[in-house]
């Protein structure tokens, strides 16, 4: 057979790609006094992207790949890109979908793991890392108020955890689900959450194989907190007529409006009805880490499993999400895999053979630098001062004849404004002109509200009062 290619020699490492030590020091050292500029231009400027888009896709047509360019001038490019071409989560008056402003220990690190880049798939290549990992979970879940022996991994985000939490509902509700799938079930296998939920239910649904309606949106109590009255009824409803409830999920902060459901009452009626309970706490979990605010999520301790997302709160880089679960062998039955490739085929160990990702980045040293440097109490503070600063933002829009429609223990409000000032779409589309603040539209319990959401941990007092003034200016 004729090979399509015979080198005739080995050449040495392409120098684009790898560059001398010496050369990648400078470049490196370079990057970081520029990406701190950047951030203090960031600060400074505005909150919404200014890149001429149009002149963007047309020099981004240029890159055909075809010749290269140096290293230096590109990433002075891409600093430029991402400093003029995207809404700032970094800005301190971003208040918006929770999206954090990354803490310093995260980052670095996030720079820490992208220099090493161990592969976090099996614990014979990464037995430091999937320790440290599991080590994280099991101190956020015992924090969280689980059993001691309570596991979990770390996830791409809130998504991919409470997609994990179907798949171990789903897979002990019917021993033969692993096997055959929905076609296992007697009938319809369905779940509940509220219809205040995250959408992330309704794609997880149709990716689980049991279709987009198997996701029971069931309706609130008029402050956006499911209503347990509604959710018994819908599952009466659905086993007389042969559908297989397999689970309800609860959501602690709710993405909207950071409501949070009656968690103990949930807590309940799973027992009741022998269904996996998973509490979606995506934004709200991190309230763990404070004393003083944990209490609103009484019930918590009660859930089979439960999603928090460093990834928000706990103010890590994105995406890094957490699944907490209480049995530790639910994740494995779900996962587990032979593959007699892979260096290790440890159960209750190897991430692999316990989660939905196989090759996966070390996501768990973010948390831990985060934690170990500033503690539970460095945390609690940075929550107690995004409640506090939500506080003071509602009493500067009430005095103004705003009305707030939310009653949530954490850092958001959905408001609007009097009606002589314009209809929320209005406001916000004349704040988001301004360049001054971002905030969002959304729907509370079927109104057009502004949210407003504390989300970066540096926000100032005056930051606070030009967001009052941009939003109240008419
Ligand atoms: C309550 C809730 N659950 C799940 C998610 C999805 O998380 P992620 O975007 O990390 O996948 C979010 C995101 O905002 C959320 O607020």
């Amino acid at each position: 057979m004729k090979r399509a290619f015979t080198p005739d020699a080995i050449r040495g490492p392409s120098e684009a790609l790898f560059p001398p030590w010496p050369e990648r020091q400078r470049i490196d050292d370079y990057l970081t006094r520029e990406l701190a500029r950047a951030q203090e231009r960031v600060a400074a400027g505005p909150a919404m992207p200014t890149l001429d888009m149009d002149a963007f896709r047309r020099e981004l047509a240029g890159f055909d790949f075809a010749v290269p360019r140096p290293l230096p001038a590109l990433l002075d490019w891409s600093v430029a890109m991402l400093e003029h071409g995207v809404v700032h989560l970094t800005h301190p008056r971003y208040f918006g979908l929770f999206n954090p402003s990354p803490s310093f220990p995260a980052q670095c690190a996030d720079r820490i793991v992208g220099s090493f880049n161990p592969q976090v798939a099996s614990s014979a290549t990464s037995p430091a890392a999937v320790a440290l990992e599991a080590h994280v979970i099991r101190m956020v879940a015992q924090r969280a108020g689980f059993p001691a022996q309570s596991a979990g991994h770390f996830t791409s985000g809130g998504s991919e955890a409470n997609y994990t939490a179907l798949l171990c509902a789903l897979t002990r509700a019917h021993p033969q689900f692993a096997a055959d799938g929905a076609r296992a079930f007697p009938g319809p296998p369905v779940f509940y959450t509220s219809k205040e939920c995250h959408r992330s239910w309704v794609k997880i649904a149709h990716q689980a194989g049991i279709g987009r309606s198997a996701a029971r949106l069931v309706a609130t109590d008029g402050s956006g907190r499911m209503s347990t009255t509604a959710l018994a009824s819908q599952i009466a409803a659905d086993l007389a007529s042969g559908c297989v409830p397999v689970m309800i999920v609860a959501t602690a902060g709710t993405t909207n409006a950071g409501m949070i459901d009656p968690l103990s009452d949930c807590a309940e009626l799973a027992e009741r009805q022998g269904l996996w309970y998973h509490i979606d706490a995506a934004w709200g979990g991190a309230m763990i880490a404070s004393v003083n605010l944990r209490s609103v999520l009484a019930g918590l301790e009660r859930a089979d499993s439960a999603t928090i997302d460093a990834h928000k709160w706990f103010a890590t880089t994105m995406g890094c999400g957490m699944f907490l679960v209480r049995n530790p062998g639910a994740p494995s039955a779900a996962f587990q895999v032979a593959a007699s490739y892979m260096p290790s085929h440890e159960l209750s160990v190897d991430p692999y053979m316990n989660s939905a990702q196989w090759s996966r980045r070390f996501l768990g040293l973010r948390l831990f630098l985060s934690l170990a440097s500033g503690g539970w109490a460095g945390h609690a503070a940075h929550i107690e001062r995004a409640v506090a600063q939500t506080a003071r933002i509602r009493q500067g829009l009430e005095a103004r004849g705003w009305s707030i429609l939310n009653d949530s223990p954490l850092a958001v409000l959905t408001v609007v404004p009097p009606p002589a000032q314009g209809d929320p779409r209005a406001v916000v589309e004349r704040v988001l002109k301004s360049g001054r603040a971002w905030v969002s539209l959304a729907r509370f319990e079927e109104r057009d509200v502004i949210r407003i959401c504390v989300t970066h941990g540096e926000t100032t007092e005056q930051d606070l009062s030009i967001l009052v003034e941009s939003l109240t200016q008419t």
